[in-house]
């Protein structure tokens, strides 16, 4: 047993000896003085020993282990001097001061935030301007003046979030959608051309589940000018699609009801996002309606428009295949990392 110590004590020295970094070193540590190590081990031995050795063999196997707990601490000093920084060691990579420095990444925009920049500059390519309204309204710019009559469904106190007595004399709500700003830039334009888009939070009152949120973002655009036509409408869209589908992307129009459109349709946007070509309706559009350019104080008869409006979310999501709207509203890092 006596003859067994020496030999130990000489490999974990040696071993001690090699190593280069703190990470090394750390592994002999554990390796030869750890509870369960090599080192420490040998006392264990000292059972098996003959009665009169047991005190030999104790002394012996105790400097052997202060010799290797000696040797391990002036490596340890020994490596923390020679580093310049954590993790770096005499025998490893000093400072390089020549190398550039890397800016620190505190953040990133949320995917919805990215896809409102995006639908800017994309119709800011088809020159439109960007407007924002307020998310409190009243119910003329969301109602009234958008030829929503006070009997249509759209303005039931179920389907609101109203902020005060829906049938008093000036309610006020969270708007329901963003065809308010369409009231709002015509009111402050006393003579058109108007060209303009608008992005921002909705609100209806709705059960969560994977595809409806109660609040949510819409891209609303209008086009005031004479003579504006179908043809321009589809064109724009058209156009939109590509830009934000890729050039394969393809629109159709379905007729459909609104009433501040006349005519109105559904837009349908045709996408191949790697699973096959697919049709999505994205949101509704048409012909400004006479009824509103009255509400605002254009001569209907010299006027014409269109206008449109579509759900950011539902771009945005079948753009990055997000599953469920919940998840962009949770905001956990593990989900916004993603993009
Ligand atoms: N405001 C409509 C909605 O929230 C969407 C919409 C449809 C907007 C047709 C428009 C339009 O400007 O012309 O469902």
């Amino acid at each position: 047993m006596l003859d067994q110590i020496d030999p130990l004590r000489d490999e974990a020295l040696a071993a001690i000896a090699g190593v280069a970094d703190a990470e090394a070193l750390e592994q002999a540590r554990i390796k030869y003085l750890g509870s369960k190590g090599a080192v420490k081990g040998m006392m264990a031995w000292i059972k098996d020993v003959p009665k009169d050795q047991k005190r030999d063999f104790g002394q012996a196997a105790n400097a052997a282990q202060k010799a290797v707990q000696d040797a391990f601490e002036a490596k340890k000093s020994a490596l923390a001097e020679g580093a310049s920084a954590p993790g770096q060691t005499a025998k490893g990579p000093l400072l390089d001061i020549t190398e550039p420095a890397t800016a620190p990444v505190l953040g990133r925009r949320h995917i919805i935030s990215q896809t409102i920049d995006e639908l800017i500059e994309v119709f800011a390519r088809m020159g439109f301007d960007h407007h924002e309204g307020p998310e409190v309204e009243d119910d003329r710019h969301n109602f009234i003046a958008l030829n929503i009559p006070e009997t249509h469904p759209a303005r039931d106190p179920l389907d609101n979030f109203y902020l005060s007595d829906p049938f008093g004399p000036s309610p006020t709500l969270l708007r329901s959608q963003t065809s308010t700003v369409q009231i709002r830039v015509m009111e402050q334009t006393p003579e058109p051309p108007i060209r303009i888009i608008s992005t921002g939070r909705v609100y209806r009152p709705d059960e969560h589940d994977a595809t409806h949120y109660s609040m949510f973002h819409q891209v609303e655009g209008l086009y005031v000018d004479k003579k504006v036509s179908m043809v321009d409408l589809k064109t724009t869209l058209y156009q939109f699609a590509r830009a934000m589908f890729g050039q394969d992307a393809e629109i159709d129009l379905v007729p459909s009801y609104f009433p501040f459109t006349e005519p109105s349709a559904e837009l349908y946007v045709k996408m191949d996002l790697g699973k096959g070509p697919e049709w999505m309706e994205i949101g509704g559009c048409g012909m400004v309606d006479p009824a509103v350019f009255e509400h605002v104080g254009y001569d209907p008869e010299a006027w014409t428009g269109f206008a449109f409006g579509l759900g950011i979310e539902r771009l945005a999501m079948r753009k990055h295949a997000i599953k469920d709207i919940r998840w962009l509203f949770e905001n956990d890092v593990r989900f916004l990392r993603r993009f």
